[in-house]
């Protein structure tokens, strides 16, 4: 059976600036797998080109057994793979009942969408409280929390998540991933792009560290937690 995302080799640029070279990595269906590095490593390049936000130089990408790296964006999000964007970008001026409700307007089964609603709701009491708040008006561990939310509304089977824990305190970054990690246990599969390296190798299963582009290193994350180069490198010790 082939996992549920798998990359082979995939290279992609910005003009001449060469930013991902055959990184090949796979996601299994039910996991959270961990994509790590340090600035400019190509991590924000490689879930663009699974969203087909940047084009693929080379190489093959497969969602669900099938090719979709010549597939239109719109296609891949109705397919199933629904990217938060880093640096929490909420409609800042619409509210957050209709920031919640642009995730799910290219969903055309109302009943279901109203059920998602709620259930995300239910993960996230705090937006149940200020679903008429304008979403530039909430905190930041709030808006990430709205981010998530809108990409839950459009029902992914993956959820690509670009640091989620971009600028929020220690507390906040806790509360975070225990959103992260109920959402997994109740069946959604996660690649999980992250700074924090430990935060993000506590919660994965398996990671992949980047560097200038490449695949630097992989394995089970418990293992990485253990590594004497990962824990200079990444974990400050
Ligand atoms: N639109 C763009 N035009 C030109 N170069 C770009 C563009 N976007 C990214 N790059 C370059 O590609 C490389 C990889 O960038 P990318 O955003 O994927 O890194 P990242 O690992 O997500 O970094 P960060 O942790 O800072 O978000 C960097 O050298 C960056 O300068
Ligand atoms: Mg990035």
């Amino acid at each position: 059976m082939p996992d549920l995302l798998e990359l082979t080799g995939v290279s992609a640029s910005y003009g001449r600036i060469q930013a991902l070279s055959g990184v090949s990595l796979s996601v299994p269906e039910g996991s959270i797998v961990a994509l790590l590095g340090s600035n400019g490593a190509g991590k924000t390049t490689t879930l663009n080109a699974i969203s087909r936000l940047v084009p693929v130089q080379s190489g093959n990408i497969r969602f669900d057994g099938k090719p979709i790296e010549s597939m239109a964006s719109h296609r891949v999000v109705e397919g199933g793979v629904v990217q938060v964007p880093e640096g929490r970008e909420v409609f800042r001026d619409m509210s957050v009942r209709e920031n919640l409700e642009m995730g799910a307007y290219r969903r055309k089964d109302p009943k279901s969408v109203r059920a998602d609603f709620e259930r995300i709701l239910d993960y996230f009491p705090k937006l149940r409280e200020r679903l008429q708040q304008r979403a530039g008006t909430l905190s930041g561990g709030e808006q990430q929390m709205l981010l998530i939310g809108r990409a839950l509304m459009a029902r992914p089977r993956l959820l690509l998540l670009d640091e989620p824990s971009l600028g929020l305190s220690p507390v906040l970054v806790q509360q975070i991933f225990g959103f992260i990690d109920r959402l997994n246990k109740d069946g959604l599969t996660i690649l999980l792009v992250e700074q924090n390296a430990a935060v993000a190798l506590s919660t994965s299963s398996y990671a992949y560290i980047l560097e200038n582009g490449e695949l630097a290193l992989q394995g089970a994350s418990k293992e990485l937690r253990h590594d004497d180069s990962v824990r200079r490198t990444y974990l400050g010790h």
